[in-house]
């Protein structure tokens, strides 16, 4: 492993910034390999949040009060950093949501309903969440719309020719992961966009396990949605984010219905905001979106490209070391992953493998992953997966690789 990126990023120093990773667990070293699951929040997102709370608070986009202002600022002012960090063309292209479910079932249930009808087709990846199966599932039964699977081989890549293949004039949308949550492969999205597009087909990426290592440009990519959640990102829960292009959001109708979405409303009539109010139904996550706002902030500070680099080498190292480990299968092997590792070892679940490790203070996940489909593929119940973050060192890794040996010995 290079000592040199990791000197260079002085991963040391930034754990101190995560209150929960410098307290012990189990009265041990807290070493905190589940990023997959939730990311940790530094001081600082929580000290913002919390300032929030203190000083700032009241309602947005209500009143003429100079808090309220002030605090319309503050939440516009996140919506401005979400757009410069995946270079979105417009704020009025970023919509608030509670998190990545949530903006694919407004996709789903907003574009979907309106532009589906019986007989379409809806195509997914077979690495997919279920937070992108569920709401197309949902809308196929309500539309008598049917859907269709990519197929990946056994490394987890995807097949494109297969792609090619189901890429027929029923397909109205495709729905597909940038990262896989389970796998870890990085999707090729510019070629797969650039396929559906020459078909005429729509294209919702489920971003939420790539933005926290990828750098995103949503323009480059050609995506017609892109959503993704804060808590990924060094970010609180119940914030999320739909980027649409302008002239889908603009043509889709709102979803949900309520306060702060209108222009005016009288018992004949409402008329409705544009984009993105028209989607923002309610009070927002307010504290949320600053806390996100932050959470960009302090991962812009350190380096998309060296958090890359830093999450890199402990793949490759980890990997190394879980290759070495006799009875340990790793579930997805495709080229240029990113730092997920999912395995799984013979004759013990991965329940008792996360328990155990839990009590040597390594916090791992372990089950399904909410991928079914993806554990059916690989013909497993569960994984127990290891998911490293730029706060992660070697330290870590062999933590987890001692960890597992204790596992075995008890098991043997
Ligand atoms: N999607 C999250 C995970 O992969 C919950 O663990």
């Amino acid at each position: 492993m290079s000592e040199l990126t990791l000197t260079s990023l002085d991963v040391a120093k930034i754990r101190e910034d995560f209150p929960l990773l410098t307290t012990p667990f189990h009265g041990k070293p807290m070493h905190y390999l589940d990023s997959a699951v939730s990311g940790q929040m530094p001081g600082v997102v929580i000290e913002r949040m919390a300032h929030y709370q203190r000083f700032e608070h009241t309602n947005v986009h209500r009143g003429v009060s100079t808090l309220s202002q002030e605090a319309t600022d503050r939440f516009e002012e996140a919506r401005e950093k979400v757009r410069a960090f995946i270079k979105a063309p417009s704020v009025k292209q970023i919509v608030w949501t509670r998190g990545t479910t949530e903006a694919i079932n407004l996709v789903a249930q907003s574009w979907g309903r309106t532009n589906l009808k019986d007989g379409d087709e809806i195509l997914l990846s077979a690495m997919e969440h279920h937070a992108n199966i569920v709401p197309w599932q949902m809308l196929a039964t309500e539309k008598g719309a049917s859907i269709r699977v990519i197929p990946m081989d056994d490394r987890g890549v995807l097949d494109l020719d297969a792609l090619d293949a189901l890429l027929t004039p029923r397909v109205k949308v495709l729905g597909i992961t940038h990262v896989s949550n389970v796998l870890g492969t990085v999707n090729p999205l510019k070629e797969i966009i650039a396929k559906a597009h020459a078909k005429g087909v729509v294209v919702v990426v489920d971003g939420a396990q790539a933005v926290p290592h990828l750098a995103v440009d949503v323009v480059d990519l050609d995506a017609d949605f892109y959503v993704f959640s804060g808590h990924k990102l060094s970010g609180p829960t119940g914030i999320g984010v739909l980027y649409g292009k302008k002239e889908l959001l603009e043509a889709m109708p709102p979803w949900q219905g309520g306060g702060n979405m209108i222009l005016s409303v009288s018992w004949e009539k409402t008329t409705y905001m544009g984009v993105p109010g028209k989607f923002e139904a309610g009070t927002p996550p307010i504290a949320e979106a600053i806390g996100l706002g932050a959470a960009i902030d302090y991962l812009n500070a350190i380096g998309l490209d060296r958090i890359a680099a830093v999450e890199h080498a402990l793949l490759d190292y980890a990997t190394a070391e879980l290759s070495n480990i006799e009875g340990l299968r790793i579930i997805g092997t495709a080229p240029g992953k990113a730092s997920v590792l999912s395995f799984v070892l013979e004759g013990i679940h991965p329940h008792d493998v996360g328990s155990i490790l839990d009590h040597e203070g390594v916090v791992v996940r372990a089950g399904h992953h909410c991928a079914q489909p993806v554990m059916t593929r690989f013909n497993i119940p569960a994984t127990t997966r290891a998911s490293f973050a730029y706060f992660n060192d070697k330290a870590d890794v062999d933590a987890l690789v001692a960890g597992i040996q204790q596992v075995k010995e008890i098991f043997s």
